[in-house]
């Protein structure tokens, strides 16, 4: 038999032994209840919580996803309507002049009788806060409700951002649209041939529709000075998957929210068209491939009638785009 003062001895251990048990069954359940209201935390406010990239914040790094805040929203653009086309059109908040003469030319809404076009310009921040360009905004806003500002800062590193937010916008206020273009303020869009060319569409071809300047094969750009320079830490591979410049290209608006939930998990980059090629290759959906002359990136020189058989060409200034139009609209009948 143990000696009656070990005995005590043990009996006190065990005793304590419990008590520790328990303490540390209570930290654990504290710590499943602190993880499960953190989990439901970051569900609720959506700070994308099934990320599996990190942000080192280089100067090619982009915060996204994230909630941007809207400064000016249109909620009640599409309400009731069943839009055919959506045209989303990026500019800077200071191209008052570009986006007027984008109203009354390609971006006419009543141009094309019986088919519902919308037309919105999409703004971030400017970098430097001048009072009277965002007031201007506003005012521009309250005549053409035809502007949604969110809150990120505008640079040409950020464009990546604005798309995103700008297929967010479609995906909660205009999901029962059918087509949606994603095109430049400084191209020309012969919208009626696009609209025909979408009422054409074969009915397999419009399931998961995406078109416009295809790039196939295409390398990422490892030269500092180029405006496509693609650093190896953002993009390692040595392919970028096919992608449409983002110049000008078409989609079914069905397929935005595979976009947004592949963006959830595809990194990323700067290059915003590249991007959503990553987001498409990601979510198994192939680009469509058009006819040769539709889609250029470059400048076509203008006549009538070759813009005739055309979707779009690059390199217009405001006055041109104006001018070339007016021409055309003259011209296109015959
Ligand atoms: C838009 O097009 C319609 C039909 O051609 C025309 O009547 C209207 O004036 C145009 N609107 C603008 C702002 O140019
Ligand atoms: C892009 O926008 C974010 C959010 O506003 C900002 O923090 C970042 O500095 C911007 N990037 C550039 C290069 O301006
Ligand atoms: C997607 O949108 C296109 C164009 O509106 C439509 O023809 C197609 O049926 C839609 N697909 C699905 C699966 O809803
Ligand atoms: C996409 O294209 C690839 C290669 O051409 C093909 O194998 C695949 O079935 C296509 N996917 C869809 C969804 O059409």
């Amino acid at each position: 038999f143990p000696p009656p003062q070990l005995v005590v001895t043990v009996a006190r251990r065990s005793v304590m032994q419990k008590k520790t048990q328990i303490l540390t069954l209570q930290v654990f359940m504290l710590l499943c209840c602190l993880s499960i209201f953190t989990y439901l935390f970051i569900l609720q406010h959506r700070i994308k919580a099934n990320i599996t990239w990190k942000h080192p914040l280089g100067p090619h790094d982009i915060v996204y996803p994230y909630d941007y805040n809207y400064v000016i929203n249109e909620p009640d653009k599409c309400k009731n309507k069943n839009p055919f086309l959506v045209l989303l059109i990026p500019t800077g908040p200071a191209e008052i002049h570009a986006r007027n003469v984008i109203r009354e030319t390609w971006g006419n809404e009543t141009l094309i009788p019986r088919v519902t076009i919308i037309r919105l310009f999409f703004i971030g921040l400017p970098v430097k806060i001048v009072e009277p360009l965002q007031q201007h905004l506003e005012e521009e806003s309250s005549v053409h409700h035809d502007i949604i500002q969110r809150d990120f800062l505008e640079s040409y590193s950020n464009l990546t951002i604005k798309t995103m937010t700008s297929l967010e916008w479609l995906a909660d206020f205009c999901p029962e649209a059918d087509y949606a273009m994603k095109v430049d303020a400084d191209m020309f869009l012969n919208i009626e041939k696009l609209v025909k060319s979408l009422l054409n569409l074969d009915i397999p071809t419009r399931q998961n529709y995406f078109t416009g300047a295809p790039f196939i094969n295409h390398h990422p750009i490892r030269d500092k000075n180029s405006k496509w320079y693609m650093p190896k830490n953002v993009f390692p591979g040595k392919e970028y998957p096919p992608f449409c410049s983002g110049t000008g290209y078409v989609f079914s608006v069905n397929i935005t929210w595979k976009i947004l939930e592949a963006s959830y998990v595809v990194k990323p980059i700067y290059l915003e068209d590249v991007y959503i090629g990553l987001c498409l290759n990601f979510a198994q959906i192939n680009i469509t491939i058009p006819p040769d002359s539709f889609f250029n990136i470059y400048h076509i020189d203008y006549e009538a009638c070759r813009y005739r058989n055309l979707i779009t060409s690059h390199y217009f200034t405001p006055d041109y785009l104006l001018r070339s139009w007016e021409n055309f609209q003259e011209k296109k009948a015959y």
